[in-house]
């Protein structure tokens, strides 16, 4: 049997960035289940599907193949053949995936993607229903989480370093919005699992965190 960590929580808590040293010091395949949604939100917004058509986006996703390899050691989606890494980070994307990912037809076709990886290689995966739905019996769940104003702080560093001109207060109303439709969605919304370890990151280098994480997936193995 493989080994699982699952590692959910709101947008910009880190988990990606956190999830990815893990692997590396732990020796397991990181899974970006965002890049996945953000994968078909990009197939959406270039069949020119509005914002507000959901039921597009449920019947629509069908067309989508979503196809993940891993080269030199970094995931990359596929979709319907074509490598759609480098477009997958914008804002655009990101707001049409947290959109279309509420979407039963949407979650159906990723979240068996998801399982049937975590089947046979062991995983650290991160997302909003990892530990709730993707892998309920995962070795280790954490849900990673940050106060908004730090987690907007972090993204308007990080877009301002890129030379990206951007506004604070505008970040962090488009963190919010995206947690409220993240945690309140019908479909597997994001929240804590029963069983899942709290992180708040916000005061916590990512170092910090990621040592924290390492030292309980060691605690339980030792169990
Ligand atoms: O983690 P991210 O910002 O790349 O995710 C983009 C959107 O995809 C997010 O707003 C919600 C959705 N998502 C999801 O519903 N379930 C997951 N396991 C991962 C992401």
């Amino acid at each position: 049997m493989s080994y699982c960590v699952a590692i959910d929580g709101p947008a910009g808590a880190g988990k990606s960035t956190i999830a990815k040293k893990i692997a590396k010091q732990m020796g397991l395949v990181y899974v970006d289940t965002g890049a996945m949604y953000r994968a078909l939100a990009l197939f959406m917004i270039r069949n020119g599907i509005a914002t507000d058509d959901l039921e597009s986006m449920n019947t629509r996703c069908e067309e989508a193949d979503i196809t993940i390899r891993y080269e030199n050691g970094e995931q990359v989606v596929y979709l319907n053949g074509e490598n759609v890494n480098a477009y997958l980070r914008t804002e655009e994307v990101g707001n049409m995936a947290s959109v279309s990912s509420t979407q039963p037809n949407v979650r159906k076709k990723l979240v068996s993607l998801q399982k049937e990886l975590a089947k046979t290689t062991d995983v650290i995966m991160d997302g909003r229903d990892i530990g709730t739905c993707v892998l309920p019996d995962a070795d280790v769940k954490i849900y990673l989480t940050a106060d908004s104003a730090v987690r907007a702080k972090r993204r308007y560093d990080e877009l301002t370093a890129k030379g990206i001109t951007c506004d604070l207060d505008e970040i962090e109303k488009d963190i919010i919005d995206r947690d409220h439709r993240d945690m309140t969605r019908e479909e597997s919304p994001l929240r804590q699992a029963l069983d899942a370890i709290l992180v708040d990151s916000s005061y916590m280098t990512i170092d910090e965190v990621v040592e924290t994480i390492i030292k309980i997936c060691e605690e339980k193995r030792g169990n």
